[in-house]
C-alpha cells in the first residue's frame, strides 16, 4: 500500500521538486501540503504550492497555510536564494485554487489522529507548524507513523550561518521541540544533500522533452544554479528537499546511524547550529536517525526518471 505522506514545505525551488516527485512517485501517496514561511512568506509560498500543483495536474491535493512567523526569532527570508516570488525564473499563473480554511498546524493534528500510526510527515521547511502541533496536540507524537526532515549539518558547515543550515536557522526552537519530541525521526542533513548536485547535464536531459514541468524545471534552477555559482562556487544546485522525500520509499539510497543531535539555542554565534554526540558523551538516548552517507547519483537517477515520466505525461 501507498504511504500517506504529508508535506510540510516552504515553496521555495527544491520543496517545489520535492512536490513534483511526490506526484510522481507511486509508492505514496500525497494527501495535503501544510505551508509555512522560509524561503518565501507563508502566503507566497501557499500561492506557488498550489500553482505547482496546477501545473502537474494535482489540483485536488488541498494546502493549508500554516505559521507566518519562526516561535522566537524574527522572520528570515531567502530572496536571494529562491527569488523574490520563491520559484527562481520560473513564473506560474496565479492559482485557480484557494488554500484551505483550516490553519496548518491543525490540519496536521487533525490528519495525524484520525489515522493513528498512518500518517508520514516530511517537512523539508522550518519547523514551525510542526513545533506548534505538538504544543497544542502532544498526542501526536505517539500516533504519527514517522517524521522525516530536511535540516541541519552535522559534520558538514553551515549554508546560513558558518555553523548552521537554514531550516533549522530560521526557527531553532521550533527545531528543538521537535527533536526533544520523541517522535521517530530521519534526519537529512546538509552532510548528505550537499553531495547532491543537479548538474546542467541533468537539466538538458530533461529538457528534451517538451513539457510545462521541464520549462518550469529549467526556469526555476536556473535562478538555483546562478545563487550556488555565485555564492559557494557550486556548479549546478544542492536539491536539498527532493533527497530527503526519496527517503520515505527509498531509504537504501542514504545510510543512517542512531544519534542524540541537539541545536543551539544559546543566541550566539552558533545558534540554530545542529550537533551530535557521537561518542555518547551525554549518555542521553538517540533521538533520531540521521543520514550520514549518500548514493548521490543512484538519487539523480531515481529523480531524473521521474520528472521524465511526469513530463510525458503532462504535454
Ligand atoms: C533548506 O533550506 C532551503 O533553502 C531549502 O528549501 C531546503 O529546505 C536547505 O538548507
Ligand atoms: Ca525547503
Amino acid at each position: 500500500m501507498a504511504k500517506r505522506i504529508i508535506l510540510d514545505t516552504d515553496p521555495g525551488i527544491d520543496d517545489s521538486l520535492a512536490i513534483l516527485l511526490a506526484l510522481a512517485s507511486p509508492e505514496i501517496s500525497l494527501e495535503g501540503l501544510s505551508v509555512v514561511h522560509g524561503n518565501s512568506s507563508t502566503e507566497q509560498g501557499t500561492s506557488n504550492a498550489l500553482s505547482v500543483l496546477e501545473l502537474a495536474k494535482a489540483s485536488h491535493i488541498p494546502v493549508y497555510h500554516g505559521c507566518e512567523l519562526p516561535l522566537v526569532q524574527p522572520s528570515l527570508l531567502a530572496p536571494e536564494t529562491h527569488g523574490d516570488h520563491g520559484i527562481g525564473y520560473a513564473k506560474l499563473p496565479a492559482p485557480l485554487n484557494l488554500p484551505q480554511v483550516q490553519k496548518g498546524s491543525d490540519y496536521l493534528i487533525e490528519k495525524i489522529m484520525s489515522s493513528p500510526g498512518e500518517i508520514t510527515l516530511v517537512c523539508i521547511g522550518p519547523l514551525t507548524n510542526l513545533a506548534l502541533a505538538i504544543r497544542q496536540e502532544p498526542c501526536i507524537v505517539e500516533n504519527v507513523k514517522e517524521v522525516f526532515i530536511m535540516g541541519g549539518a552535522i559534520r558538514h558547515e553551515g549554508n546560513t550561518t558558518p555553523l548552521a543550515e537554514f531550516n533549522t536557522y530560521v526557527d531553532p526552537h521550533a527545531a528543538h521541540i521537535v527533536f526533544h519530541s520523541g517522535m521517530p525521526i530521519t534526519l537529512t542533513p546538509l552532510d548528505v544533500t550537499y553531495q547532491c548536485i543537479f548538474l546542467k547535464d541533468d537539466l538538458n536531459r530533461l529538457l528534451k522533452i517538451e513539457s510545462p514541468i521541464t520549462k518550469f524545471i529549467s526556469a526555476a534552477t536556473r535562478f538555483y544554479m546562478e545563487f550556488h555559482d555565485e555564492y559557494q562556487k557550486i556548479d549546478g544546485c544542492v536539491i536539498n528537499d527532493p533527497l530527503t522525500l526519496a527517503l520515505t520509499f527509498m531509504p537504501e539510497l542514504c545510510d543512517y546511524q542512531e544519534l542524540y543531535v541537539d541545536v543551539d539555542l544559546s543566541g550566539g554565534v552558533s545558534m540554530g547550529n545542529t550537533f551530535a554526540d557521537f561518542y555518547k558523551m551525554t549518555k542521553k538516548s538517540a533521538n533520531m536517525k540521521v543520514a550520514l552517507g549518500v548514493r548521490p547519483r543512484d538519487f539523480m537517477e531515481l529523480f531524473l526518471e521521474r520528472m521524465e515520466k511526469l513530463a510525458e505525461s503532462i504535454a
